[in-house]
Formats: structure tokens, sequence, C-alpha cells
């Protein structure tokens, strides 16, 4: 990102100037109810430092998670499993400190990781007040079933939750594989009985991931207070959440086929562009629903 030539250059990255707080409406949980009411797709992205964090906020990305994916893309682990509750409270702090300095809007969900919240409420309550100290604005877990009076309890405490269904990457292994969930009129029931336990317990979002579009549009429309994010989930969801790394083409495998790379293919920009433009034209694809796009990402 160029600066301005009047600037001092200071080492290591300077962050994004302040943007006017006039001009940015704070997220926040009665503000991402209002868009969903208004029908206003909702975007998520995966931050996990402060510099990238205070770009996503620029860019004008409304929720920034600090998905326990790091434990991939930053920390070379093969699945999420191994990441901790310590190496998760670090990075809401980085990314917490880098929307602050720019004083961004953007509205943060921390991922409670593997074993922190599985034992017991109060285990999980514990593990989201790390992360709520650090800067969250709301957690995020994963499951569905057990989880709901986990998440009652978390919200009767003060704290927002954002549920996690489908294909769940803390339990790969019991899944066996990334795949695709919800295929089958059975399994397609249980996801369908597990969201509404957990709007009813009061979760505030709920994002699904590799649910066929049609199963997720159909959850969508009967979840009236507990919008949907979607990440290989089709187009039908209140919003889209994708992980930073994918959507800048930093995937270095075979790309999910719910992604796009926003590096590569930006319609209507001439020549170079660099990560904002990428973020702001990832925002401005969710919001006038041209990605995802059914008959490519989807299943
Ligand atoms: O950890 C993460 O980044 C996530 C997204 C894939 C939704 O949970």
């Amino acid at each position: 990102m160029s600066q301005p030539a009047t600037q001092n250059a200071s080492p290591y990255g300077t962050l994004p100037p302040a943007s006017n707080p006039a001009l940015r409406k704070p997220v926040s949980l009665p503000r991402l109810v209002e868009m969903h009411a208004r029908g206003e797709k909702i975007t998520m992205l995966t931050a996990y430092d402060a510099t990238f964090a205070a770009v996503a906020d620029a860019a004008g990305v409304e929720c920034i998670l600090v998905g326990d994916s790091l434990g991939m893309v930053c920390q070379g682990l093969s699945s999420t499993v191994g990441v901790s509750l310590e190496t998760m409270r670090y990075h809401v702090e980085s990314v917490t400190r880098g929307v602050r300095r720019v004083q961004g809007t953007a509205w943060i969900i921390g991922d409670l990781p593997f074993g922190t919240y599985l034992e017991s409420k109060e285990q999980a309550l514990r593990s989201a007040a790390v992360l709520m100290q650090a800067g969250a604005h709301m957690v995020k877990l994963e499951g569905g079933g057990w989880t709901a009076d986990t998440v009652r309890f978390l919200v009767e405490r003060g704290i927002p939750v954002c549920a996690h269904l489908g294909l769940t990457p803390q339990t790969v292994h019991a899944l066996g594989g990334y795949r695709v969930q919800g295929k089958t009129v059975e399994s397609a029931a249980i996801l369908k009985r597990h969201a509404h336990e957990l709007q009813d317990a009061g979760a505030s979002l709920l994002v699904l991931e590799m649910v066929p579009a049609a199963l997720s549009s159909e959850l969508t429309a009967e979840l009236t207070h507990c919008p949907t994010i979607g990440i290989g989930a089709g187009n039908g969801t209140s919003g889209q959440v994708l992980v930073l790394h994918d959507m800048l083409g930093l995937n270095l495998g075979k790309m999910p086929k719910f992604v796009r790379n926003f590096m590569a293919d930006l319609p209507g920009v001439q020549g170079q562009h660099g990560i904002k433009e990428a973020m702001e034209a990832y925002v401005a694809a969710v919001k006038n629903g041209s990605f995802p796009d059914n008959a490519l990402h989807a299943w």
C-alpha cells in the first residue's frame, strides 16, 4: 500500500491512515441485526495480525474472524486441532490493536480452539473470557447438539456467540476429511435441528461451512433471528466468510472449490492492484451477490 509522500518512511510496515470515525459506523450486534433485516449481505474475512486486520477494516469488511485456521496458514499445522488458547489470545490481541490504531469499526470474532470449550460450560466461559479480554467482541465455537447449552450459558453471561455447523474443521478426523456435510436427507435434518437449537440458545451468527447451497438457503430463510455466514454454502446465506490467505491466492495446495482468488481476478480493475483492492472487490462481490456463484463455488 503506498504512503503519502509527506509521511516519513517507517520500517516494518505502516498501518493504513485512520479513517474518519464520523464516516464509518461501528459494527455492533444491533447493526448486524439491522443489516440482516434489510437483506444487506454481511462480509467477514479472517485476519490474524494488526496490518491485515487494519487493511480489511479499511476495505469495509464488517466482521474480522480471528479463526483458528491460523494454525494452518500461520503456524504450518496440518489441521486446526493443535491451536492453543494462548495462541488465539496472542492473535486476537494483535488484530484488536491493529483495528484500534486505525480507529477501525470492524466486529472482531475470536475462535475458541479445540479442547477449550468441550469439557464443560464453565471451561467454555473461562476460555471465552480470555479472548474477550484480548479484544474480541464475540467468540465462535464449532458443532451442534451439546453446544446449545454452552451457547446459552455464554450468551446469558453477556458473551455474543457465533456458532459453526457443517464442516467443522476441529472434528475433521471424526468427519473423515474436509467433505461437504448435510448431503443426505438424514444429515440435513440433523444439521437443521442443530441450527434451530443454536438460534434458540441465543447464537447471534451461524457459520455454515461446506453445506449444499439449497440446504443453506432453506436454513437461512428459516432462521429469522440468526444470520447465516456461508463458506462453501452457496449464495443464499446472509453473509460470507473466506480465509484471507485463500482469497489472496496464497493457498499453495489445491484451491478449495468455494474460494475465489480476488488477487487474480478483479473484473473492471486494470493493471496491478493490491491487497486492499482485492478485499474491496470481495466486499463488493458479496454485497452485490456475484460471489459466491452457485455454478462455480457451491454444491
Ligand atoms: O478458522 C476459521 O478460519 C474458520 C472459517 C473457515 C470459518 O472457522
